[in-house]
């Protein structure tokens, strides 16, 4: 009995049969759509819009000849593997610190997430991040801290004011008792 119209009437021979008719063209689908799964991820790789602020070039060649002073030092070293020496991150997985105006805003709330990391979900630039920073706050000192902010306040076509280790000092005695990353609301209610 292998022609059947109703599934129950169907030998489980006839079921396998059904299928086995249907296998390669299944398996040829389903290579398709996977290869053209995987070409997809490849050629949309391009970030989303994003606009170039002045400058980006320029500074990372200082960045990569070693000579835009200690900050630009820390930066490479700690930073810029997420944040990329561009400073534009990665769209939807590091945000960009180039144009950043908590980066260049009142500079209480990058020193506070330098010390402490940042976590949960944010949107930059029409780009939605839900990534974890850590802490930095046992791997650099004020006076580091001070330069690597103060190089990305100056980076990109940032252009805010320097950084002090004095106010690193005094965030990190305020924050002292902070425990974990903040996320964006405790960060702006901390202020
Ligand atoms: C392992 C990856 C990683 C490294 C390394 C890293 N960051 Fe981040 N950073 C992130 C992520 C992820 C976020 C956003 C977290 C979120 O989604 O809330 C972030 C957010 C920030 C922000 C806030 C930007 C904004 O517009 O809200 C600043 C400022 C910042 N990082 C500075 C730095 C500095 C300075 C360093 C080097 C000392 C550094 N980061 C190293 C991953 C990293």
């Amino acid at each position: 009995m292998n022609n059947c119209d109703d599934l129950s009437s169907c030998s489980p021979r006839s079921i396998l049969g059904l299928h086995k008719t249907y296998r390669s063209t299944l398996l040829v689908l389903t290579a398709v759509f996977l290869f053209s799964g995987c070409n997809a991820f490849v050629h949309d790789g391009t970030p989303p819009e994003w606009t170039d602020p002045a400058g980006t070039q320029q500074d990372v060649a200082t960045i990569a000849a070693g000579s835009g002073g200690p900050g630009a030092a820390v930066f490479n070293g700690k930073c810029a593997v997420c944040h990329q020496m561009t400073g534009k991150g990665i769209p939807n997985v590091y945000p960009p610190l180039a144009g950043s105006a908590i980066a260049t805003g009142d500079p209480v709330l990058p020193i506070r997430i330098v010390l402490h990391g940042f976590n949960g979900p944010i949107e930059r630039g029409g780009n939605k991040f839900n990534g974890v920073m850590q802490p930095w706050q046992n791997d650099l000192t004020d006076q580091q801290i001070a330069d690597v902010l103060t190089f990305v306040r100056s980076s990109w076509g940032n252009a805010a004011e320097a950084v002090t280790a004095d106010q690193v000092k005094e965030q990190r005695t305020a924050t002292k008792g902070k425990i974990g990353a903040y996320t964006e609301e405790e960060l702006k209610s901390s202020l």
